[in-house]
């Protein structure tokens, strides 16, 4: 299947991406050919080119509105015969019409243990609640923001001496082994995303 990644920085998600779909060990179902970022000069996108990965960059301030920019990401997404959409750092809310059109294709990451702890600030959320367990996790993009059904999670202990950028690099190590996973489980069609908006395993 033909992965495009949308970024809009450091990608370290992207590159345990890549990392496992390009394993020859693996057998991957997933082939990422394509990396789109809202912003130019990011890191993400040096990862990508350094794997011999497509890039594009689509600023998002060169659209009048976001319908136009979702239109463009989609136009580019089709033109390169996109199948699955992974969205890892992304920091751009898409459109409901834009959502329905890759309704189980969409793949997002999230650093909490949905649905608790939604949003651009996870970790900060985490830690005022003074919860003890966080993770991450990945699921398919409905249009409410970070919902969507749950397709794989992983826990990490938050210390009582954490700070965001602690509990965020120890959420990082956790992610970079559950995206390849969800990645790969949507690929080879191991599950699927019915109408329902519930999973099916099979
Ligand atoms: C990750 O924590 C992801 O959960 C969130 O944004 C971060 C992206 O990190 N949506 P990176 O760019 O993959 O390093």
């Amino acid at each position: 299947k033909k992965v495009a990644v949308l970024i809009s920085g450091s990608g370290t998600n992207l590159q345990a991406l890549i990392d496992h779909t390009k394993n020859p060990a693996i057998k991957s179902a997933a082939e990422i050919t394509l990396v789109i970022s809202n912003k130019a000069g990011v890191k993400g996108l040096e990862r990508a080119q350094k794997a011999g990965i497509q890039t594009q960059v689509i600023n998002h301030k060169n659209y009048k509105s976001r319908d136009a920019f979702d239109a463009a990401v989609h136009d580019v997404l089709m033109s390169a015969g996109i199948e699955i959409v992974c969205l890892a750092g992304f920091m751009r809310i898409l459109t409901g019409g834009f959502v329905s059109k890759w309704q189980g294709k969409m793949l997002n990451i999230h650093p909490s243990l949905l649905p608790s702890f939604k949003g651009a600030n996870a970790h900060k959320l985490v830690l005022e609640a003074g919860v003890r367990v966080s993770g991450c996790t990945v699921h398919f993009v409905a249009e409410e923001v970070d919902a969507g059904a749950i397709i794989t999670q992983e826990s990490v202990p938050v210390y009582p001496s954490d700070t965001e950028q602690t509990l965020a690099e120890r959420v990082h190590t956790v992610e970079h082994r559950a995206y390849p996973a969800a990645l790969e489980l949507v690929a080879s069609e191991r599950i699927e995303l019915q109408e329902d908006g519930k999973l099916l395993w099979k």
